[in-house]
Order: structure tokens, then sequence, then C-alpha cells
């Protein structure tokens, strides 16, 4: 199978700014010489303890942040030598699902809205309507469900609409983020199975991140660790449940709550 994404030797630092109490510029590595492929049609999961750098370096392969050292390619193509009509198309290609669906998700915008907003940006005019609505269905929602506002959803609902918004583009790669975690366990498993279903029907490829061992291992054959803005261990998840090299992977391992799928 060919790549989609390359990362490679990749870092970003963070620096402070001065303020009232410190004149001293503080360095952070947020992410530090990371590398790893993502195969087309793989979900790949990226797992680590919070503020391990991982919302960082999904922000960084969809040209959300900048990248201060290294290289992303996708589809072969660095993303940092786009031009104007490239980098277009590629955020058309390459979409994020935020975790939080209680905040991603405008209160005053009408779900129709919410998801026609991306057709306006790209100015897609042609089968707006049937776009509209196979996207709604495909998420498990209805026609009737467009009229209504986010506060009249629960929070699984919430997020098919998340996931709705970043699948209307039509996109090849998507960057979910925690999508599952600010969810309750009975209602994770359903918004999983979907994301699950949705990669078959549109060919998607998933950068899948968690912070959670065992729902990485539902979905991702491959999965990669990361620790204070580094690799910890990458590799098959079998094997790196059957045999983690460190503490660290083994301590990600034995603090997870059993998810029932
Ligand atoms: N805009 C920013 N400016 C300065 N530092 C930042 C910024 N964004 C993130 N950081 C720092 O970079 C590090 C990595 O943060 P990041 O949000 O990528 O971690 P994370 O693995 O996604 O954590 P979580 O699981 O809590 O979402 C943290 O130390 C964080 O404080
Ligand atoms: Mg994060």
């Amino acid at each position: 199978m060919e790549n989609l994404v390359e990362i490679k030797n990749v870092y970003k630092t963070y620096f402070s700014k001065p303020n009232a109490f410190s004149k001293k510029i503080i360095e952070t590595n947020a992410v530090n010489n990371v590398s790893f492929n993502i195969k087309k049609g793989e979900i790949k999961g990226l797992v680590g303890e919070s503020g391990c750098g991982k919302t960082t370096l999904g922000n960084m392969l969809l040209k959300l942040t900048e990248i201060t050292k290294g290289e992303i390619l996708f589809k072969g193509q660095d993303i940092s030598k786009f031009n104007k009509n490239e980098t277009k198309n590629f955020r058309k290609s390459a979409r994020m699902i935020f975790q939080n669906p209680y905040s991603s998700l405008n209160p005053k915008m009408k779900i129709k809205d919410i998801l026609v907003e991306p057709l306006d940006i790209f100015k897609i005019k042609k089968n707006r309507d049937d776009i509209l609505y196979e996207t709604i269905f495909s998420v498990g929602l209805n026609e009737d469900d467009l009229k209504r506002f986010p506060h009249e959803f629960s929070g699984g609902q919430r997020q098919r609409i998340a996931i709705a918004r970043a699948l209307i583009l039509r996109p090849e790669f998507i960057v979910a983020d925690e999508p599952v975690s600010a969810l309750d366990v009975s209602i994770q498993a359903q918004i999983i199975n979907l994301l699950i279903d949705l990669k078959e029907k549109y060919n998607l490829t998933y950068l899948f991140i968690s912070h959670d061992l065992n729902v990485v291992k539902y979905l991702c054959e491959n999965v990669v660790i990361m620790n204070k803005g580094r690799i910890e261990e990458m590799g098959n998840i079998e094997d790196i449940f059957n045999n983690p090299k460190t503490d660290y992977t083994k301590t990600l391992i034995n603090s997870i709550p059993r998810l029932e799928i």
C-alpha cells in the first residue's frame, strides 16, 4: 500500500512571550523529531498522555500550524511548498474532527448552515442538495435534523454532525482528534463503528488521536505512541500490547478502562 502521508523528522517549538514576571523566553519542544508514515486506507492510532504533542502534530499535518523543522508530504508533495491553489485543494482533501462536539459547532447556526458552510467556502455549486442529504444520511441523521440547532442534540448526535461537516467535502484524509473522548462509553462505540463504516464507504484514511489504547486497539492495526513530543515506540498494536518496550507504554496499557464494543 502506498503512503498517503509521510512525516519526516518533524519538530514544533513554541516560545513563551516575556511578561511582567519573567523576561526569560521558555522553549517548549511540543513535537520533537517525529517521523512515521500513514498508508492510504489505514487508520493510524496516535496515543500518549495529555500534553505529549498529539494535537500539535495533527494540526501540522493539516497545515493548521506551521512546522518548525522537518517535512510533511501528502501524496508525495511537501505541504509547506503548496501554492495557493494546491493549498485550497489540500484543505478540501484533509479535514479535522475535533474532540469536543459541544464547542466545535456554532450554537447559533442550524445544522444545514453548519454543513453547507464548507461548500460555500470552497464554492461548490453543483449537486449541493444531493451532497447534503447523502452526507446527513450517511452519519445516521435525517432531513428534519437539518432545521435544528446544535443544542437540540445529544453529545453523540453532535459528534455525528461534526463528522458530517468533515465529510461533506469528500476528503481523503481525516485527523480525528480524540473524537470520542468527551462521550459516554456506550455512545463511544457507536461513533467508532460509524467512523469505520464511513472509511469503507468513502475510502478514507484516518489519523485517530486518543489517550485510550483500548479504543485504538479496536480501530487500528498500527499505532504511534508519543511521550513528551517524541515517539516512544510504534508498530503493530497487538505486538505492543503483548510486548510493551517501555514503562511509559506499560502505564498506558494498564491505565485503560475497558470499552465494551
Ligand atoms: N499555541 C501554543 N503555544 C504554546 N505552547 C503550546 C501551544 N499549543 C500547545 N502547546 C504546548 O505544547 C505541548 C503539546 O500540546 P498538545 O496540545 O499538542 O498536546 P496533546 O497531546 O494534544 O494533549 P491533550 O491530550 O491534553 O490534548 C504542551 O506542552 C502544550 O502546553
Ligand atoms: Mg490534544
